[in-house]
């Protein structure tokens, strides 16, 4: 495992960074950090800036001080960012996985309201971040007055990327008393490119026999497969691209991307987030559903090894949304942000 997830000395305080974003962000990162507060979890918040009030204070979506501060805390919990149209501002993401070298993405996707397309989903995807065809290595060829008559884009998979990956897909089963990795490739087309993947995820594969299972799915098979019978299915871990579609997929089997938390691992930091964005048409009403961003703080307290709170978070969001039926707009109910986080904590504190 990476020095970034080792558990936190006993009974200590754990620093973290809290970037509360634009839109709903500073909404959901409120009800978050009430409903942790009621868990008793150990985050002590650096606050700082992200996104539009970033650029307001300085000029820059991703302030020194706010990159100062991951560099020290190695941990950071952030609300969604609004991405400036037009300035020639680099993604925010791109660039603090790049400085973080957060070379794993992790999607889980389980159902939180049953009754929906597919019911009992409980699947894991793990995305590498950092190479594939995101590198974006691309360029046109002119023919004759036509300057881009040729797009060509060359992906990157390093044989130590693919290992590191895989190998952090299947420590993640571990930790987490999961049955299987499925690896995920197009290895019988893209020889190289995704066959480095999967060579150094057979080879990892072998020192995990006989405690996690792995398989292997060619990846327009797995998304059929995963339409058909996703309960087949436990940890997914694949490369770059497939992982961006993939993970959208099994978003959608559990009812979009509402509920869906993200955790950006690396050696340097970890980064959790909500999976959806800074909703500007609903922003300052007080009706966003903080649901995935509390689902991010869980993984956050998965990560730094307090596994207890974390399954005990989800179980309060599991009885408020299904016993107490305290749903937000968006799930159908009629729960504004803050009623639904003062459920949560009505759970904690009660626990039952
Ligand atoms: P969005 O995810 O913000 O919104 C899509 C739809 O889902 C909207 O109707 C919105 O009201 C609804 N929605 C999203 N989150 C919700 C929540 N927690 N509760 C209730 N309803 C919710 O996507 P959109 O509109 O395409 O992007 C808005 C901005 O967010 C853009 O500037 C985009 O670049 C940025 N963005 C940032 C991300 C990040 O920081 N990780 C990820 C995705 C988008
Ligand atoms: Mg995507």
């Amino acid at each position: 495992m990476t020095a970034a997830s080792a558990p936190p000395p006993g009974g200590n305080k754990i620093p973290a960074t809290l970037i509360p974003g634009d839109g709903i962000g500073p909404e959901i990162v409120d009800a978050v950090v009430l409903v942790l507060a009621a868990l008793g979890a150990p985050f002590e918040w650096d606050l700082q800036q992200g996104g539009m009030a970033g650029i307001a204070a300085g000029g820059d979506p991703l302030p020194d001080a706010t990159l100062a501060s991951i560099r020290r805390t190695r941990l950071a919990l952030k609300g969604p960012l609004t991405t400036p149209v037009g300035g020639g501002f680099r993604s925010v993401n791109v660039r603090l996985r790049e400085e973080f070298q957060l070379f794993a993405n992790l999607r889980p996707a389980k159902t939180l309201v049953p009754g929906g397309r597919f019911d009992n989903i409980d699947l894991i995807l793990v995305r590498e971040n950092l190479e594939g065809l995101y590198v974006a290595f691309e360029h046109y060829i002119p023919i004759g007055d036509d300057p881009q008559a040729v797009g060509i884009s060359s992906g990157v998979n390093t044989r130590a990327g693919s290992r590191r990956i895989v190998r952090y897909a299947f420590e993640h089963a571990v930790k987490l008393g999961r049955r299987k990795v499925t690896l995920v490739h197009k290895a019988n087309v893209l020889k190289a490119l995704t066959g480095v993947f999967l060579e150094a995820g057979r080879l990892i594969a072998e020192e995990y026999k006989g405690r996690i299972e792995c398989d292997e799915r060619i990846v327009d098979a797995c998304a059929m497969q995963l339409v058909l019978n996703p309960w087949q299915f436990d940890v997914i871990v694949t490369t770059n691209l497939f992982g961006d579609i993939l993970s959208d997929e099994i978003a959608g089997l559990v009812g979009g991307l509402g509920a869906a938390p993200g955790a950006n691992i690396g050696e340097k930091a970890a980064i959790f987030e909500a999976v959806h964005g800074s909703a500007p048409d609903i922003a300052g009403r007080g009706i966003a559903n903080p649901t995935a961003l509390l689902l991010a703080a869980g993984l956050m307290l998965d990560h730094v090894g307090l596994t207890g709170q974390a399954h005990h978070l989800r179980k309060a969001i599991d009885d408020v949304l299904n016993r107490d039926n305290v749903r937000t707009g968006d799930l159908g109910g009629k729960a504004s942000t803050s009623d639904y986080a003062r459920a949560i904590v009505q759970r904690l504190s009660s626990g039952v």
